[in-house]
């Protein structure tokens, strides 16, 4: 599809309009879902890279043909919260749910057999990592237990029930912003593990279940950009309109 992207866009609206660009902004190492308010021109210049040049690199990626159907088929935006929140819940949390122990699994593994060459990186990725599994439990639990049904409640409010003063009604948005910011602290433990595998790529002298380890992280690094970006850019601003 030919499609004209305006650099003044945010990284949020342009994954919003055109999903299928999630994977080549990730290629070009631009974070759409904890700095999608960043406009592509800026998040272009802070990674060091002209902005003319991203936006034509984007829009030949988008003009590519498509492999098969693909997985960002859904517009999001256009469907209701509910619809959006079950799809979350049923697959990035039940995802998340399994992978995090199967990592943590695979990662003690890696760091006994590893640990005489490359024991000082795999520490601190063991660090980072169990930092991030340990918020993302809590998390999700509050998403699921607090958020979420606050959300699915305003979206399904009587016409009565909108008539009501403000002060009565329990507003989305602090616990909205508590996200956000737990948001970022997962992105940025992400960035770090990133930074400390060198992009995902094993040693020479790594096993296969080495290079397990480094595909389920890298996998996990995906998995988690998208359904951030879901809640970021898509349902907590749907859900702030309907407050
Ligand atoms: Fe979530
Ligand atoms: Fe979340």
């Amino acid at each position: 599809m030919n499609i004209s992207l305006n650099p003044a866009d945010s990284l949020g609206q342009i994954v919003t309009r055109h999903p299928r660009l999630r994977a080549e902004l990730g290629r070009l190492g631009l974070d759409y879902c904890c700095h999608g308010n960043l406009s592509l021109a800026e998040a272009a210049r802070n990674s060091g890279r002209d902005p003319e040049e991203i936006v034509r690199q984007l829009e030949s990626a988008a003009s590519a043909p498509e492999a098969g159907p693909s997985p960002d088929a859904i517009d999001w935006s256009q469907r209701p919260c509910a619809e959006l929140i079950q799809h979350l819940e049923s697959t990035h949390h039940v995802y998340l749910k399994t992978a995090l122990p199967r990592i943590a699994g695979l990662l003690g593994k890696v760091k006994t057999a590893h640990a005489q060459r490359h024991g000082r990186m795999l520490e601190a990725l063991a660090d980072a990592f169990s930092g991030l599994s340990l918020e993302l439990g809590q998390h999700l639990h509050k998403e699921e237990q607090v958020l979420f049904p606050l959300i699915r409640r305003l979206e399904s409010r009587s016409p009565g029930e909108l008539s009501q003063p403000a002060g009565v009604r329990f507003s989305p948005e602090a616990p909205i912003r508590r996200m956000e910011q737990e948001h970022d602290q997962a992105g940025a433990a992400l960035a770090e593990m990133r930074r400390l595998t060198d992009g995902y790529t094993p040693p020479p002298d790594a096993c296969p279940t080495f290079i397990a380890l480094y595909e389920e992280l890298r996998q996990l690094e995906d998995d988690l950009h998208l359904h951030i970006h879901l809640e970021n850019n898509i349902l907590f601003p749907k859900a702030l309109a309907l407050d």
